[in-house]
């Protein structure tokens, strides 16, 4: 008999198969990607195809629903265990050719298949972890035969999926035979980078797990990730419980150099938490913890060498040297995480000395270094993180901007939380604000709001609210280009109050007092022309003198309305089409290299090409920070912003000097 053509779809991998030959193997051999866990037993469905049946020209092939073996015992076992399969659907392992075919692979039964991410411009994740589950079927022991459990397990895993010298840590070994036996020598097997035996369950698994997380200096997030389908089942997150050492970095460092012993009670505190957080997310989406085989972590250097149980100290001073910036596995157990016996965190590496692990995932999450756009990455947080550069290069730099932008140390300053005023306009005319408040979507003076407000009060503002407060301020008037809060109009509005030698604006009256004063503008001037500073140096020296797309990343920048962020001059001009909020980049990361084992090498080898720029060192930063004072800024131009929104015309006031009223 002559062999049939198969072609599979959507690969189009096509060839020709003996008469029997089952459409697993003809997948196999062809490289068509289609999955199985249970190695061709009819057990585990993760091969299901479709046989496509009716005329196809392009292939050359009148498919026929008896160009398949019909549907078997075994196909019918599986049906009565796991439920019936869908129409037309076929176990790949079962049916045999019998005819020229064309077969589909619907998405679910490819090895490796795409995980769409929610934002539009992002590529996609293609499913490729790596831990990788087999079931096996293992030699029972023979008193004639003296081989040990593992060599006969590990010759399982050899003849039947090829896996030559699997490894394992004791850890493993010691469930190895209360596993073997209790699955009557049926197990699967989780394993790490086609070697290494990370997690063994008696019977048939077909479902494993791995978590996402991110360590902030004052968050920690975790997603836990279903490794057989790329989906995201929950996240869960706290706040980091290194705060009761310091609520900033270097604090945190201060207090390693200053507390012997203090560095081990923050890697404690770390670890618990950390470990605490798997364990919710495994129990929000009931999932086993010792299904969890992987677990990806980044962090800022500070927070990387804490988990790691690395001294944090020489990262508190010039010239911030990394213990080590390579990515590490460490056994998760070691870290006090339940989850499988030989599951492995990894660390994504580490940049610099300011820029980190979190850092690197941002990087592999908005791919900077994949196309032709210029882009800039910024992450903003105390200490800002801002990445530039398209495939040609990529330089980064971080720039002290100071908790400003968390709302710290201003007036009326607070962290997000429900109660906190994170939007707000004042109307050019009245000069009277409206704001909404966290929890809310009401805003201020709309029927409803006092009551919805009740619950919490209005307690504050937080750091995306104070960035449109104070461009809202300029927008209105009634803060100058140079920051300074036009004492003239005290006259037309009660909102504007004498302080001293300055001005306050009085968003609300009552307990708390919602007020935005000099000083707090001023704060946010420093933090923005720092930012701006650090940004502009990396521009002349890559050097351009635009960007084509910008990416605000982090808890902040998430929140942070783009328009906002560029009149106040926090970012440069750029069409807002393309600017975008990416949210917690650095823990998309994670997830990416969580799901796809060729991103972690893709990460270490961009990590390592990457130009660090020591803004500290530039002598241009200070001549930039001072030309950023201004809002939006003191010489450069925003022309795209000025489509958008009607900037006022440029004036210089110096502090404490009168503007004539307007108007
Ligand atoms: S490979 Fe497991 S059911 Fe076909």
């Amino acid at each position: 008999m002559p062999d049939h053509l198969v072609v599979f779809t959507p690969s189009g991998k096509r060839g020709q198969f003996p008469d029997g030959t089952t459409i697993l193997d003809a997948a196999r051999k062809l490289g068509a990607d289609l999955d199985s866990v249970c190695g061709g037993r009819g057990i585990c469905g993760r091969c299901q195809v479709e046989i496509a049946v009716g005329h196809f020209p392009k292939h050359g092939i009148e498919s026929r629903a008896d160009a398949a073996s019909p549907f078997d015992r075994v196909e019918q076992r599986y049906a009565d265990l796991r439920g019936a399969l869908k129409s037309g659907r076929r176990l790949g392992c079962q049916a045999q050719l019998r005819g020229d075919v064309v077969v589909d692979i619907p998405a679910e039964s490819q090895v490796h298949r795409q995980v769409v991410r929610k934002a539009a411009d992002t590529r996609p994740i293609i499913l490729d972890p790596v831990v990788t589950l087999h079931y096996v079927e293992v030699a029972e022991p023979d008193m004639h035969d003296p081989a040990s459990d593992f060599r006969r397990l590990a010759d399982a895993l050899r003849n039947e999926w090829g896996i030559a010298d699997a490894r394992a840590e004791n850890a493993v070994l010691a469930t190895l035979q209360k596993t073997l036996r209790a699955g009557e020598w049926k197990v699967t097997v989780a394993v790490r980078q086609g070697r290494d035996i990370v997690g063994l369950w008696p019977g048939l698994v077909d479902r494993i797990y791995g978590v996402a997380v991110d360590i902030g200096s004052t968050t920690v997030a975790a997603h836990l990730a279903d490794l057989t389908t790329g989906e995201t089942l929950a996240s869960a997150g706290v706040m980091n419980p290194q705060i009761r050492f310091g609520e900033d970095l270097m604090s945190r460092v201060s207090y390693a150099m200053l507390n012997p012993g203090g560095d081990r009670e923050m890697t404690v505190a770390i670890r618990e938490a950390v470990a605490a957080l798997v364990a919710e997310v495994a129990t929000v989406a009931n999932v086993d913890p010792d299904r969890i085989v992987e677990i990806v972590a980044v962090g800022n250097p500070i927070m990387h060498h804490l988990y790691l149980g690395l001294d944090p100290v020489e990262l508190g001073g010039a010239p911030f040297a990394l213990t080590v910036d390579q990515a590490l596995d460490t056994s998760a157990r070691d870290l006090g995480v339940v989850c499988a016996s030989g599951a492995v965190v990894q660390t994504l590496p580490l940049v610099a000395g300011h820029v980190g692990a979190d850092a690197a995932g941002m990087i592999l999450a908005e791919a900077p270094y994949a196309g032709e756009d210029i882009t800039l990455l910024v992450d903003v947080g105390t200490n800002a993180e801002i990445v530039l550069g398209n495939r040609e290069r990529l330089l980064v730099c971080s720039s002290p901007t100071g908790p400003a932008f968390e709302g710290a140390q201003l007036s009326s300053g607070q962290r997000a939380a429900p109660g906190a005023i994170e939007r707000l306009r004042i109307d050019p005319l009245t000069l009277e604000p409206r704001y909404r408040i966290i929890g809310s979507e009401l805003w201020s003076g709309e029927p409803g709001f006092d009551a919805a407000a009740a619950a919490t009060g209005v307690t504050g503002i937080c750091g995306s609210g104070i960035i449109e407060a104070v461009a809202e301020l300029f927008l209105a008037g009634i803060v100058t280009a140079d920051g300074v809060i036009d004492g003239g109009l005290a006259l037309r509005s009660p909102r504007v109050v004498p302080e001293g030698r300055t001005f306050t604006y009085v968003v609300r009256e009552g307990t708390p007092r919602i007020t935005i004063t000099q000083a707090d503008i001023r704060a946010i001037q420093l933090a923005k022309a720092a930012l701006y500073a650090g940004i502009r140096l990396l521009m002349d020296q890559y050097p351009v003198d635009r960007v084509d797309r910008i990416v605000l990343a982090g808890a902040f920048g998430s929140h942070i309305d783009v328009k906002y962020a560029m009149v106040l001059g926090l970012i440069p001009d750029c069409p807002l089409a393309h600017v975008r909020s990416a949210g917690n980049a650095a823990g998309t990361g994670a997830r990416i290299a969580l799901l796809n084992r060729a991103s972690r090498a893709e990460i270490a080898r961009i990590a390592r090409r990457i130009v660090k720029i020591e803004t500290a060192l530039e002598p241009r930063f200070q001549e930039h920070f001072v030309a950023a004072m201004a809002i939006p800024h003191k010489t450069d131009a925003f022309p795209n912003l000025a489509t958008a929104v009607t900037l006022p015309a440029r004036a210089a006031v110096e502090p404490g000097q009168r503007r004539r009223r307007r108007g």
